[in-house]
């Protein structure tokens, strides 16, 4: 317990935990598109190091900023199902005026009871997109929204299915845990891909580094899909974060200045 509160007071408390801006800058985003706010939490790890309460500081950051939505890429959990279910009193809370959404990562399928993650989310108002799409709408202007199975521990990541009944003249923002899938989508067109994973390398030392999770980047431009990756809240191993501060990434969508190239035009059929 130590740990966590310790672990809670260094990186997740007001003043302590980051907040990083990206802008992601679409060709010919409509009008009320202009200024989309995507809140984007990822990688609690429920468990020894992250439990009830924990996630305060963290949502009130969130409702602050006042997103469209939320987006969380991931890795709920530690050891079990059950790690995801104090955090939910703190995640209800978000309530963002076109919802919260999360995809699952590798540690959610433990035991192959990740259903249970996604109904108990449900209660506290999260949506999990198992390849599957939602359309959204903010100023009269629609969004596609997509959401991933994990690479690794998913038996099936279904990009097509997915986005599937999805009309695709529409700006597109998909969820995918592991970004070292990201280059995949990006060459099937989208404007942004949202993921985790990586903890940023949890401990950001030289000498460490091979030992965490491989790690792309903070953001990578990948042609005209923007990658954004979390360094996450939570920890795998131990309570502790070196170089790599547990952060909220804010998202937000605006319209590129000049006639770049289309977004649609990169996708494939
Ligand atoms: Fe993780
Ligand atoms: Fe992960």
């Amino acid at each position: 317990m130590g740990g966590r509160a310790a672990y809670r007071r260094r990186h997740l408390a007001r003043g302590r935990l980051v907040v990083r801006e990206e802008r992601v800058a679409v060709p010919g985003l409509a009008d009320g598109l202009e200024g989309l706010l995507v809140a984007h939490l990822s990688d609690f790890h429920g468990g020894a190091f992250l439990a009830r309460g924990d996630l305060a500081a963290v949502v009130e950051a969130t409702r602050e900023r006042a997103p469209d939505l939320v987006a969380i890429t991931g890795d709920w959990i530690t050891h079990g199902w059950e790690d995801a279910l104090p955090l939910l009193p703190d995640l209800a809370r978000l309530a963002p005026p076109l919802g919260v959404f999360s995809v699952f990562g590798n540690h959610d399928y433990r035991g192959r009871l990740e259903g249970r993650i996604a109904e108990a989310a449900r209660s506290a108002g999260v949506r999990v997109l198992r390849n599957e799409g939602v359309r959204l709408e903010r100023g009269g202007a629609e969004f596609a929204l997509v959401g991933l199975e994990d690479p690794e521990e998913a038996r099936t990541v279904d990009l097509e299915r997915a986005r599937s009944g999805l009309d695709p003249r529409l700006p597109e923002i998909v969820l995918c845990h592991n970004p070292l899938a990201a280059r995949r989508i990006a060459r099937a067109g989208c404007a942004a891909i949202l993921s985790g994973h990586s903890h940023g390398t949890q401990v950001d030392l030289p000498f460490l580094r091979r030992l965490g999770p491989a790690h792309p980047g903070l953001r990578v431009d990948l042609g005209a899909t923007a990658l954004v990756v979390s360094r996450g809240l939570g920890v795998v191993g131990f309570p502790l974060r070196v170089g790599a501060p547990a952060e909220l990434v804010l998202v937000r969508f605006v319209r590129a200045p000049s006639d770049g190239p289309s977004v649609r035009e990169g996708r494939a059929a």
